[in-house]
Order: C-alpha cells, then sequence, then structure tokens
C-alpha cells in the first residue's frame, strides 16, 4: 500500500504520521506474507499500537484546543480501532493472522483519514484563521 495525495488533510505534521501508518502497514503485510513467527507479527502490531497512540493524542489535543465539536465522536473512532488492533493482536497469539485479517484496520484507517480527520482538519484551519482576524 502506497502514500496517495488524496489521503492528504494539507498539515504536513499530521500527513506524515498519516505516512507512518501506511508504512507500517506494509511492513506487518511483509511480516505476515514471509511467515515470519508470531512474535514478529505481534511485535510489529505493537510498534503499530504505539504510533497510533501517539498520533490519536496529537490529534485529539488539537481537537480540544480548537472546541471541535465532534470530539467525542472522533475519539470514539479511534478506540475503535485501537480495540480491533487489540483483538488482532490476541489473534496472533493463537493462530496465523493472514493479510486480509489486517485489511479490515487498513480500510478502516484509510477511510478514516479521508473522512473524519479530514473533517476536524477543516475545523481547526477555518478556526485558527478567524483567530488571526484575517
Ligand atoms: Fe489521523
Ligand atoms: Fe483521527
Amino acid at each position: 500500500m502506497q502514500w496517495k495525495d488524496e489521503y492528504s488533510v494539507g498539515v504536513a505534521e499530521i500527513d506524515d504520521q498519516h505516512r507512518g501508518f501506511i508504512d507500517l502497514f506494509s511492513v506487518i503485510d511483509s511480516a505476515i506474507g514471509n511467515r515470519e513467527r508470531w512474535s514478529e507479527v505481534f511485535f510489529k502490531l505493537e510498534q503499530l499500537r504505539e504510533h497510533a497512540r501517539f498520533h490519536f493524542a496529537v490529534e485529539e489535543s488539537l481537537m480540544r484546543i480548537h472546541g471541535y465539536p465532534k470530539l467525542q465522536e472522533h475519539i470514539d473512532l479511534h478506540k475503535h480501532f485501537l480495540a480491533k488492533l487489540d483483538q488482532l493482536q490476541m489473534t496472533t497469539l493463537s493462530r496465523q493472522v493472514t493479510m486480509d485479517t489486517v485489511q479490515y484496520l487498513r480500510d478502516w484507517y484509510t477511510e478514516h483519514m479521508q473522512g473524519a480527520d479530514r473533517d476536524y482538519v477543516r475545523y481547526i484551519s477555518g478556526a485558527v484563521r478567524m483567530a488571526g482576524g484575517s
């Protein structure tokens, strides 16, 4: 899976973090494709979780600072992703994870970037402009 310009939300820092997700999904795919040990796949999913935690905290702080009205809704979406990731990680303990099982997370995140994330960025960009008085 490659980064596409259409994924951009228009804020370099956030785009860089989103690129991190795409990269990690590729790393996880390779690990599964190469039939690496479950512990390797588990470790890579753990890296995805660390990255997601950090990124979600950044986004939620931005939304809070700018008084984004759909903050709680967005937090719930992030929680959903982490819960699905938890399930997937538990799966690695008992059986072989396939690329299909990772596909759900990837599709979910791709949609999230282009939908909910774009929405809050649009809101806070407007809020910043208003605060700047232009
Ligand atoms: Fe995001
Ligand atoms: Fe988000």
